[in-house]
């Protein structure tokens, strides 16, 4: 670890993450040089954020210095939950804000309607927000089938697969803002006639290579596979029936595809309507890693809290305890008594002003996209270190102890998120599109936000912050890494304090476990520490459901997350896990199992 200080503050960040940060993150001259160092980019960050407090604050009746001077203590705010590692935004919000490319949103969905005009600005659309750093979601179940007549032409349709395909290619030309490659989803309900190329396009065409795919299920669908009936392939246009199916052999085709390579993945779509805040504005997409469903032309900025900040140590709870004067007497704390839960209050109300200023600040890449977030306000609070959180209390992921603690947190944080919100629409107004909303129908709630809380992958921003990413159990105990032509085990800290503090630490141990990735079958790790130490290819596949169910319950819109199977994994077991994951009310699911993917980016037992 590497300490970078300044005045008094300290950015604590490891060689992995300056690597990235340097790379991507931090503003670069001409020459390419980086001309700021981290700390730099979250002051820049914090100061961009915090400046539309001062015309909130006038607005609502405050004199310009008291305005002011609330900026300045929201700024404060703002730097310390990411100098801490406590909160990160997305991507583009750290890349972005306060620099001419001022787009910090890390999701969008395009519309894509039945005509030329509307894909091929689409398309266009799709390139400006690739160029900005944002990633898209398309939904492409309005297009007429592959073979329908297009009556200007007298021609035939080339259909949804094809067109995405031009997505696709024009993805391909266009790097993200210099930063990052841009990412799709491309979504197609399974009543749609081409559903079936749909399913299999990415293992018949080596030329998709920008877009996750997956297929919108309904509940329909989902009644008529379990039941064994028949089920209807309808024409967009008009609902003519052209081809009917087996249910369960549709989703036995998509189970399949799932085994062969993780793709296609499923949302299901109604439960996702069923739940969207605005139904005025239908949802039939979602972002590339699915885990922020929106409308057309809605964007959804994300941001996460790093779990693992809030244990406390033993010793902690333990003075905590004793300070609340609980006349209990000695005890061993339970987990939920080693969480900071005052802090973590208080992060999450920060973070919701945070995210709902990002909104003020945005420069968004198209006018649309501009009112409809707007209108809607969604923003996206997540959490991430969640499995450096369950070793450092003592509690393996796959266990019922588990599942409760991801209730605990994610109830509490969307619950406080809620409160953040409606305490933000008393000081700012209710969101523009609040009147058409559920949360007027249903209870008359006033909030700033139409959502909340996503879980996201934070595949880059865990890294800055040191962490396991979202709400994934530990990839790897340890691996071995290339350095100067060596292969040298890199550990976990946490793991190596462990080691140490238990007296069962060597150096040929710590190779030994890199070389396996996991303590399960390393005999001189004592029984406790191996049970704690799960890795996520121990757990079974019904444990990686559940816990997403579990964080869902508590999430406005959805989570990221991939059921891992071991490599011997069936057919049977991914449509078991498949139809466990809509039982247990998901929204959708990602799959992978292991080995099946040529290049699998990081590998067990070897360096990422
Ligand atoms: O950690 P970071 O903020 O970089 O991103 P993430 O949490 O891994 O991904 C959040 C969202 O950013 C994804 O669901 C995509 O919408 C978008 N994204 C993208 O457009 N391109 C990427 N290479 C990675 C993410």
């Amino acid at each position: 670890m590497e300490t970078e200080r300044h005045d008094a503050q300290v950015f604590e960040v490891n060689d992995n993450a300056l690597a990235v940060l340097e790379k991507r993150y931090l503003k670069k001259n001409e020459a390419g040089d980086a001309i700021e160092e981290p700390i730099d980019m979250f002051r820049r960050v914090a100061g961009t954020i915090a400046e539309p407090e001062v015309d909130f604050g006038i607005a609502r009746g405050l004199s310009g210095d008291e305005a002011r001077a609330v900026s300045e203590e929201q700024e404060k705010r703002f730097l310390d939950l990411m100098l801490s590692r406590k909160f990160m935004p997305n991507s583009p919000t750290l890349m972005n804000a306060g620099r001419e490319l001022a787009q910090l949103s890390a999701c969008f969905v395009l519309p894509v309607e039945d005509s030329i005009d509307s894909i091929y600005d689409t398309l266009k659309h799709q390139a400006v927000i690739h160029k900005s750093g944002g990633g898209t979601g398309f939904g492409f179940s309005k297009l007429r089938p592959k073979g329908d007549v297009v009556s200007s032409t007298m021609g035939v349709s080339s259909g949804p697969v094809s067109f995405m395909s031009v997505f696709d290619a024009s993805t391909d030309k266009i790097k993200q803002g210099g930063t990052r490659r841009g990412a799709n989803m491309g979504i197609l309900r399974v009543d749609h006639p081409d559903i079936e190329g749909f399913i299999t396009c990415k293992h018949d065409n080596d030329e998709i290579n920008n877009f996750n795919i997956s297929v919108a299920i309904t509940d329909e669908f989902m009644e008529r596979a379990r039941a064994d009936l028949d089920f209807d392939l309808k024409n967009p246009r008009d609902g003519e029936v052209i081809k009917t199916v087996r249910a369960q052999d549709l989703f036995r085709k998509i189970v399949e595809g799932a085994w062969l390579n993780g793709e296609p993945g499923v949302v299901f779509i109604d439960r996702i309507n069923a739940d969207n805040p605005t139904p005025q504005f239908p949802i039939e997409a979602t972002n590339p890693c699915s885990e922020a469903h929106l409308p057309a032309y809605d964007s959804c900025n994300l941001g996460s809290i790093n779990l693992e900040r809030f244990v406390l140590t033993a010793a902690q709870a333990e003075e905590k305890i004793a300070q609340n004067g609980r006349a209990s007497g000695p005890r061993a704390p339970k987990e939920t008594d080693c969480v900071d839960w005052v802090a973590l209050k208080e992060c999450v109300r920060t973070a919701v002003r945070f995210l709902d200023n990002v909104i003020e600040q945005n420069d968004y890449p198209l006018a649309e996209i501009a009112r409809m977030s707007r209108g809607n306000r969604r923003i996206g609070l997540g959490v991430m270190g969640f499995a450096d959180a369950l070793v450092k209390l003592g509690v393996p992921y796959d266990s019922g102890r588990a599942l409760e603690l991801a209730n605990s947190f994610m109830e509490f944080i969307d619950r406080h998120a809620w409160e953040a919100s409606r305490d933000l629409a008393e000081e700012r107004g209710v969101f523009a599109n609040w009147e058409g909303s559920v949360h007027n129908a249903r209870d008359g709630r006033r909030v700033r936000n139409a959502t909340v809380t996503t879980i996201a992958p934070t595949g880059t921003i865990s890294m800055i912050a040191g962490c396991s990413g979202g709400i994934e159990p530990l990839f790897a105990v340890a691996f071995l890494r290339r350095q100067a032509g060596m292969e040298m085990p890199d550990v976990n800290p946490e793991f190596v304090k462990i080691a140490k503090d238990r007296g069962f630490y060597s150096e040929d141990l710590m190779r030994s476990v890199a070389e396996h990735g996991s303590v399960r079958d390393v005999e001189e790790v004592p029984e406790d520490v191996r049970r704690v130490w799960v890795t996520s290819q121990e757990i079974s596949p019904e444990d990686h459901v559940n816990m997403q169910a579990a964080f869902q319950k508590h999430t406005s819109m959805g989570i990221s997350k991939t059921i891992n199977l071991p490599n011997e994994a069936t057919i049977q077991d991914v449509a078991d896990a498949y139809t466990l994951t809509y039982s247990v009310g998901c929204k959708g699911v990602a799959l992978y199992r292991d080995g099946s993917r040529d290049e699998q980016v990081l590998s067990k037992g070897s360096a990422p």
